[in-house]
């Protein structure tokens, strides 16, 4: 969490290889970030990183379907289609797959930004306000998403937000401020929460 140009979207970019700092080291599953090339990068991106972006950033040329399986073709994996289908009916969206992005609301659009990020099974998912363009009960439904693909999976989840609530639901928690990240107090457990 964070006030507004805190540097949090900064943080998650560097930290998934997007981006790269002016100084400092970097290290995503045990390799130097900050040694490696875009290519070298891009690739350790494709084997262990998820992203989720606040503006969900859909190619609008590729339907849903292809929206979410085209990370996992560029990664090289096997039945990568028949995968697709799977998250597809895990986010609620089969009845959509060949829907262009335009065509999609801005809740379908993050629920299939969501499925693409988990394609390719990525030992840690950055999401940058994944809820925070949809309105309050499409971004409860994306937020437990999150939480059921990251539970499912063993992904680990590193999440930008600034509902209090919703930074509860994780295990720690961070405060940046003016660039710099401090850790907060472990929150008290929170109570299974149900969405209707
Ligand atoms: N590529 C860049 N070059 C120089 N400065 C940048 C760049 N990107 C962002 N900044 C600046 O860095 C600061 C942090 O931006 P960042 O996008 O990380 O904020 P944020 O904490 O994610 O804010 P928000 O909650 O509004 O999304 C801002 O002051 C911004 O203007
Ligand atoms: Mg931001």
């Amino acid at each position: 969490m964070g006030a507004s140009g805190s540097g949090k979207s900064t943080l998650l970019g560097i930290l998934a290889g997007l981006d790269t700092a002016s100084e400092g080291e970097v290290f995503l599953a045990g390799q130097p970030l900050h040694q490696l090339d875009e290519d070298a990068r891009a690739g350790l991106r494709a084997s262990h990183v998820g992203f989720v972006f606040q503006s969900f950033l859909l190619l609008p040329g590729l339907t849903a379907l292809e929206n979410i399986t085209l990370p996992a073709e560029l990664a090289g994996i096997r039945n990568a289609k028949d995968r697709g289908l799977e998250l597809l009916a895990q986010v609620g969206l089969s009845e959509r797959r060949d829907f262009y992005p335009t065509q999609l609301s801005g809740g379908e659009q993050q629920r299939v930004a969501i499925a693409r990020a988990f394609i390719t099974q990525p030992n840690i998912l950055f999401a940058d306000e994944p809820s925070a363009n949809l309105d309050e009960k499409t971004g409860l439904l994306v937020e437990d998403l999150l939480f059921d693909l990251n539970q499912q999976q063993g992904t680990t989840l590193v999440l930008v937000t600034h509902k209090a609530e919703l930074a509860e639901r994780c295990q720690q928690q961070y405060l940046m401020q003016h660039g710099q990240l401090e850790q907060q107090l472990p929150s008290e457990p929170q109570e299974q929460r149900h969405v209707g």
